[in-house]
């Protein structure tokens, strides 16, 4: 009851210091006994103090029944106002996140509930911080992305301003980049003290004052193009190959159009060194320059070791594939393929999934979060062990497969060596001589 006084003293000292329109004190009226929560949080937030709900919602609903007249905001509906933040986001890459979602082959695998707007469950439920086009959304909830930091309806700058922001989509599996920052050292300070500053949380490094365009050098595959070191680049485009985006001779894909459109790696060494150029300065203003690069370029190597078993362990399995031992699934192009995720059938490809999604990222993510037990026990340590099973595991089938086509080789010269009808001929004949010698 206190809760609704203190909403209607709110409505009408607004009423007295804003002289808003009718239609936006009419939702609040009505929305104060059928959303009270929302009324609540809305004029909590700033934006109430001189806008209604109409101003994302639109005014062709305004009564009981038709409420399905009411419209959702799209990160368009915020560029009106906010055209600065909206630009630098189109910049960035949560802008791309949907269309990267949708581009991958293993979302064929996937229920709907994940990977769409209906329900937003899974893959959706993150990446719809992207992006999502017009005819995906109609009628449908969860398309608003700027609300993705700024939660509705408060659409708070401070709440954004704080790591936990980012929690429920850096987190987990393939990029747990929360956990590694708030057990790094840095993450602790935060922790320990507060946001107070003297320690770095993600928005210091990844969207300094205030930009809304989130980049990084080396992206979330760890990929670049091209590479002057000629091992590392071996390897990378093993990686590349098997992710589909080069083909067996080496030249780019239909693939690569969607890696280049979604912006998923840089391609060009001025872009990618743009990029860890702004970061040295943002690390740079706590710590020395020199100690800074050190720890980037140590991190660097971590992807450049971590590369080359996860393209020793995909040579091994494409060599079962090359021998006949596996067989290419008739709707994939290529194999392996790191794209199709955990939906392959063997052993040997799931470990080669976990190098791929878990491993391996993490072994270099956490050298960069200053996170050493991510980056190891996390990292670096279960990716050989990944590699000693695919190795021990293909091993045993190639083994077999040996051992199957030996016995078939086997079986066929015993197939040669049983009498034939030659011999049998000839035998018939040398006793049809010896016959006819003895009669004469
Ligand atoms: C007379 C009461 C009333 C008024 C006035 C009113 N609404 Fe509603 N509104 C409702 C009811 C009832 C619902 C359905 C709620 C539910 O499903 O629980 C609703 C639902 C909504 C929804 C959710 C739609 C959906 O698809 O889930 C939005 C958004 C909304 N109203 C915005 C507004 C805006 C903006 C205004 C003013 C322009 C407004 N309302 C005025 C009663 C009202
Ligand atoms: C019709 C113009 C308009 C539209 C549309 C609009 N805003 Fe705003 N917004 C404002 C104004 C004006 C302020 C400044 C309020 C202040 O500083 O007191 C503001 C402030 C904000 C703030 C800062 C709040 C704070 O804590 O200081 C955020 C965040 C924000 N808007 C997000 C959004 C999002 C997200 C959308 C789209 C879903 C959106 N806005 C749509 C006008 C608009
Ligand atoms: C918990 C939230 C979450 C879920 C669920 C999720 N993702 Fe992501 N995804 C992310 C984040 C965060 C990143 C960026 C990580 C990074 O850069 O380290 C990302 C990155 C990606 C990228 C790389 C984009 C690029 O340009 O580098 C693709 C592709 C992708 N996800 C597809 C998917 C698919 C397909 C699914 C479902 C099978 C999925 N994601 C599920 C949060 C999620
Ligand atoms: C600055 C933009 C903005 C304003 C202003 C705004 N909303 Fe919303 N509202 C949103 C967004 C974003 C969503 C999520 C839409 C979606 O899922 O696509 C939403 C969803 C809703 C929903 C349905 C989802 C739910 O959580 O139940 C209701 C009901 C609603 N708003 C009511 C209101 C009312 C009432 C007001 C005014 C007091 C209001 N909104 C003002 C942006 C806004
Ligand atoms: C001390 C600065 C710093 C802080 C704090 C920080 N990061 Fe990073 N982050 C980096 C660096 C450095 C990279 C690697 C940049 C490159 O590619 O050269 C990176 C990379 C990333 C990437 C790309 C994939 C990866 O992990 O390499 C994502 C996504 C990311 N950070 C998100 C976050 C989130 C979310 C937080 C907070 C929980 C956070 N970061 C905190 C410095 C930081
Ligand atoms: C990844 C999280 C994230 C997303 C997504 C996001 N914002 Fe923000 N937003 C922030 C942070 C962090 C700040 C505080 C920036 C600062 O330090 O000045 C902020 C600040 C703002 C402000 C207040 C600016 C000021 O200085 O008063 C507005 C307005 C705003 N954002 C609008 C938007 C709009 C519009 C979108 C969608 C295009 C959006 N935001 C998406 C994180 C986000
Ligand atoms: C709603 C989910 C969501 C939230 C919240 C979110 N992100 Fe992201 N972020 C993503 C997804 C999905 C991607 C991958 C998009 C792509 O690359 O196509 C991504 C990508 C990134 C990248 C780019 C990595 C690269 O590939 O270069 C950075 C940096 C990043 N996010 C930082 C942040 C920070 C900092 C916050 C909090 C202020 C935040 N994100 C909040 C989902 C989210
Ligand atoms: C806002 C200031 C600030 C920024 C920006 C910052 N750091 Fe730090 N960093 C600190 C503080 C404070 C400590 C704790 C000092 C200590 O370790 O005794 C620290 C500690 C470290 C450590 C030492 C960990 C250890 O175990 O001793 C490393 C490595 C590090 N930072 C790297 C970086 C890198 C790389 C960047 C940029 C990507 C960065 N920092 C950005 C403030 C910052």
């Amino acid at each position: 009851m206190l809760e609704k006084k203190w909403l209607l003293a709110f409505f009408v000292a607004s009423l007295l210091i804003f002289p808003a329109n009718a239609l936006a004190q009419e939702c609040i009226e009505c929305h104060s006994t059928v959303t009270p929560g929302i009324v609540k949080q809305w004029l909590s937030g700033n934006m109430s103090k001189q806008y209604g709900c109409e101003i994302c919602h639109g005014s062709a609903h305004s009564t009981a029944d038709d409420w399905e007249e009411a419209t959702s905001p799209s990160p368009e509906t915020c560029k009106a106002c906010h055209s600065k933040q909206y630009n630098q986001y189109a910049d960035g890459k949560h802008y791309y996140a949907w269309i990267a979602m949708e581009a991958m082959p293993a979302l064929q695998h996937i229920p709907s509930p994940q990977k769409s707007l209906e329900g937003f469950k899974g893959c959706s439920g993150c990446h719809r911080i992207g992006v999502i086009a017009d005819e995906e959304k109609e009628g449908k909830y969860g398309a608003s992305a700027c609300d993705s930091c700024h939660t509705r309806h408060k659409f708070s700058k401070s709440e954004a301003e704080k790591p936990e922001a980012c929690l429920p989509c850096h987190q987990g599996f393939d990029h747990p980049q929360y956990e590694m920052w708030s057990t790094s050292k840095h993450g602790v300070i935060y922790r320990t003290e507060g946001d107070t500053g003297r320690a770095p949380k993600c928005q210091t490094c990844h969207m300094p004052d205030g930009t809304h365009g989130v980049m990084t050098a080396w992206g979330f595959l760890a990929l670049r193009v091209p590479e002057d070191d000629q091992k590392w680049w071996e390897d990378r485009v093993t990686i590349l190959q098997a992710l589909g985006v080069l083909d067996e001779k080496g030249e780019p894909t239909e693939r690569f159009d969607v890696v280049k459109a979604g912006k998923v790696a840089r391609l060009s060494e001025e872009e990618w060194q743009d990029e860890r150029d702004k970061m040295i300065k943002r690390c740079s203003e706590c710590h020395s320059e020199n100690f800074v690069k050190e720890q980037l370029e140590a991190a660097d190597q971590m992807i450049k070791e971590a590369d080359a078993i996860l393209a020793d362990e995909i040579r091994t399995v494409k060599r079962l594939y090359d021998e006949g031992i596996l067989e290419k699934p008739e709707e994939w192009d290529f194999a392996p393929d790191l794209l199709q995720f955990y939906a392959v059938n063997t052993s040997v490809e799931q470990e080669l999934y976990l190098s791929f999604m878990e491993y391996r990222m993490r072994a270099f993510q956490g050298a960069f979060h200053i996170n050493p037990d991510y980056s190891h026990w996390y990292g670096w340590a279960p990716l050989n062990s990944a590699r000693a099973k695919i190795n021990y595991e293909a091993g045993l089938m190639m083994a077999a497969h040996e051992e199957k086509t030996q016995q078939a080789e086997v079986g066929l010269q015993e197939e040669k060596s049983t009498p034939g009808f030659e011999v049998i001929l000839a035998v018939c004949g040398i006793v049809a001589a010896v016959y006819l010698f003895r009669r004469k």
